[in-house]
């Protein structure tokens, strides 16, 4: 029996596959389904600070000043009208979440002011989350902001929350940051314990027809996994944060991916909604049958073997990468044209 187990966030965990934050888990009968077929911890959907009732709107405005750009981070919100989740609901659906499993529950907050970030987060540790995953998406809109402010306000959001909670911090990181490696070795100072490369970046797709812009939400297909493995293999050796990654994981080839990029964790949405929650035990299984067929004991034996400090050539993460590419595309193209 291959041994699975990993570490994450200071939690010890059976196995590598997380199951992220999606509304699947808003159901209890869900999270148990989730326990059972295999997932080693769940992140729940995210508690939106913009969704609540905006009962201390007075404070939020005397706390948050200057950090107005973190309410651009409304990419997952449905309409609010439709929208029945309370702070009430939510901490109580984490408190029985905690009770009905065995493996860690880990909340997930978008807040919209330092106030309420600090606010949900200390309510969320208090309600029993393993962990807090905080979901941050920071948008630059306006000429003016730089991307130091971007990144300064999002390190003083993570060194705020980190410091007013005793749980582990997770932040999950948009992808469009100018030097990652940078970035996360300064979240990890600020008192990140993890980063989740990445967020995604929900684009709105325009009607040409009706001259409207639309939110889009697609599942994803696993051709998304390919910025996150360049990047956690850059960053694996270089940080000492952990490492999860969320996006385009749909597969045992594409867990294994994850690892050997040097993830401690990887993390699935889509392909439990496209295939089921059962989905998870038909990917360990492979997992399994792939790591006893090569005579691996554990999968942590793979863990980093294909991250840029591990391969004898770092090209394919670089520049030479670009190049090599491009040339070999137009010599393909070359060939087949004769
Ligand atoms: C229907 C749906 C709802 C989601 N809601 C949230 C959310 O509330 N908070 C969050 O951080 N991510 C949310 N996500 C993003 C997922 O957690 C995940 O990061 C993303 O879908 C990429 O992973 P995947 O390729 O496994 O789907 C949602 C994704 C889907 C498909």
């Amino acid at each position: 029996m291959i041994d699975f187990s990993t570490q994450y966030l200071g939690l010890k965990l059976k196995g590598p596959i997380v199951v992220s934050s999606t509304p699947l888990s808003e159901s209890l009968d869900n999270v148990r389904r989730m326990e059972d077929a295999g997932a080693s911890a769940i992140v729940l959907t995210s508690l939106f600070e913009e969704q609540l009732a905006m009962e201390s709107k007075a404070l939020d405005e005397d706390l948050s000043r200057g950090t107005e750009s973190f309410a651009e981070s409304l990419g997952y919100l449905p309409e609010m009208d439709d929208y029945r989740m309370t702070q009430e609901v939510y901490l109580d659906h984490l408190r029985r979440s905690k009770e009905a499993v065995a493996i860690p529950i880990l909340a997930s907050l978008n807040g919209a002011t330092t106030g309420g970030w600090l606010r949900y987060a200390k309510d969320i540790e208090q309600a029993g989350a393993d962990a807090i995953e905080l979901n941050t998406y920071a948008l630059a809109t306006d000429r003016a902001q730089t991307s130091a402010d971007l990144e300064g306000q999002l390190l003083a959001l993570v060194s705020a929350v980190a410091t007013a909670v005793h749980v582990p911090v997770a932040v999950k990181l948009s992808p469009s940051f100018t030097s990652i490696p940078n970035l996360v070795g300064r979240l990890e100072e600020a008192g990140a314990r993890s980063v989740v490369l990445f967020n995604r970046f929900y684009q709105p797709d325009f009607d040409i027809e009706t001259q409207e812009v639309r939110p889009t939400l697609h599942f994803s297909t696993p051709s998304e996994l390919l910025p996150r493995l360049h990047w956690a293999a850059i960053l694996y050796g270089q940080v000492k944060i952990d490492l999860a990654i969320s996006g385009g994981v749909h597969s045992a080839e594409d867990v294994l991916k994850a690892i050997m990029a040097g993830a401690d964790v990887a993390m699935m949405a889509s392909a439990l909604h496209i295939h089921g929650i059962e989905h998870i035990g038909r990917v360990l299984a492979d997992l399994q049958y792939w790591l006893e067929k090569r005579e691996y004991g554990s999968l942590q034996e793979t863990r980093g073997c294909l991250s840029r400090r591990s391969v004898p050539d770092t090209w394919p993460f670089d520049r030479g990468n670009y190049i090599k590419t491009l040339s070999s595309y137009s010599l393909r193209q070359t060939v087949g044209a004769f």
